[in-house]
């Protein structure tokens, strides 16, 4: 079985959603290669927004072969020459023009050999193919010569109502019944990402081939968790400074939370008591700076904060621990989390009231909502009544009973 981003990828430029600007843009540089200035296109933008995929989608356009390497499978220059060397020269096997890709050369600058980010230079001033070449971040100063000799192409998070039509489809030929809200929930909140969009969708139709509100709700929290539990992975099981100091990277929860987490599932992982010691160190450390940046309001400096709660914790470890430890969210975090959904759901009936009884929703929280909270916990056809008056869901009316 394939996931939904395979299955569902655009093969033509025609089904690449939101792109259209910087489709036209690729398609007139590769049409018109041999009167560009520039030997190569640079498509950059965030992740999941169609650059791979348009790179293919054109090839598959204008019928040509399409030569690809991944830059963060190549270890060297030496392997760059070799890979795309011979290409960029020879004709295409099929005698059909060709189109080189070099996917994620932000792969290239985390090579030990500084080279290749210069080998794909050099290769692309003797091309005499169009050479597209993919990036999330460019502004990097490590890319600022590749930036001039190549043609700068935008991709822009790709708006929701666009996400929004591809996952419609996908519901469509997958016959997964939605409901018309929870279907533009998830195209909004992946922030222009489409493959975080179309997974979202089927992690949540695993299950039942329905989308309904409450599996919404649970996949948000869902998310949030399974990043933090990645982030505590990248910390607690290697001892490389390089790869544990981008660990809360993608991660929502503020600073304050990490430190939560991270005292809470510490002493799980590092069971020897020096490892314990030495990182606990680093963890009262951080909360110490933390506190006086904050006086001060000398934010530059949170980073080395950022550094000590994640390199400066996986290096202090003698070794690896190999056993498998499930990371818990403190008791204080999930306590703070049911008041927060429980005021939620007050707020929500709240709502409700105000509408029916024309009043403020602060009126009806303040004076109505505990009168009627008192009458419907004792007189079941209130509760009915104001059940369907209201239109209350489930959780609502089990908070009002309580
Ligand atoms: N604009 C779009 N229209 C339709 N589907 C899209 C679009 N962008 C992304 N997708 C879907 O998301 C998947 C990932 O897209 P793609 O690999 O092109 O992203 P990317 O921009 O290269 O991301 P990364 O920077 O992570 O490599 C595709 O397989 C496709 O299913
Ligand atoms: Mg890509």
């Amino acid at each position: 079985m394939q996931p939904f981003t395979i299955k569902y990828r655009p093969k033509t430029t025609k089904d690449v959603l939101g792109q259209d600007e910087s489709i036209k843009k690729l398609k007139n540089f590769v049409v018109d290669y041999e009167s560009q200035k520039k030997k190569a296109a640079l498509l950059y933008g965030p992740t999941g927004t169609g650059k791979t995929i348009v790179a293919h989608a054109i090839a598959h356009d204008l019928d040509l072969e399409i030569i690809e390497v991944n830059a963060s499978d190549v270890r060297n220059a030496d392997q760059i020459n070799s890979l795309l060397g011979s290409a960029i020269n020879q004709m295409s096997l099929f005698a059909k023009g060709k189109l080189i890709l070099v996917d994620e050369i932000d792969g290239l600058s985390g090579m030990k050999d500084r080279g290749g980010l210069l080998a794909v230079i050099k290769l692309l001033e003797k091309s005499s193919f169009p050479i597209i070449l993919t990036v999330a971040n460019p502004w990097n100063q490590k890319f600022s010569k590749l930036k001039n000799k190549a043609e700068m192409i935008e991709f822009s998070p790709v708006d929701h109502s666009e996400i929004f039509k591809v996952l419609k489809n996908i519901c469509e030929k997958e016959k997964i019944k939605y409901d018309m809200d929870v279907l533009k929930g998830l195209s909004r909140r992946t922030g222009g990402d489409v493959r975080s969009a179309i997974n979202d969708l089927e992690t949540l139709s695993i299950e039942a081939k329905e989308l309904t509100k409450e599996s919404l709700e649970e996949t948000g929290e869902r998310n949030k968790l399974d990043s933090m539990i990645n982030a505590l992975l990248k910390i607690f099981k290697t001892t490389d400074p390089k790869i544990s100091i981008r660990a809360f990277d993608n991660v929502e929860e503020k600073l304050d939370q990490q430190f939560l987490w991270l005292d809470e599932n510490l002493p799980k992982e590092y069971t020897n008591p020096s490892d314990l010691a030495s990182a606990y160190e680093k963890l009262s450390k951080a909360d110490v700076f933390n506190r006086r940046i904050r006086r001060w309001q000398h934010y530059r400096f949170l980073i080395y904060i950022n550094a000590l709660i994640t390199a400066g914790i996986s290096v202090s470890k003698e070794k690896k621990y190999s056993k498998f430890v499930q990371y818990k969210p403190t008791g204080r975090i999930l306590k703070l989390w049911w008041a927060k959904q429980k005021s939620m759901k007050k707020k929500a009936i709240a709502e409700k009231l105000a509408l029916h009884t024309h009043t403020s929703k602060k009126d009806a929280l303040k004076n109505t909502l505990p009168y009627l909270q008192v009458a419907f916990k004792k007189n079941k056809t209130f509760q009915d009544n104001l059940t369907n008056e209201l239109d209350l869901s489930k959780e609502e009316v089990e908070w009002l009973k309580k």
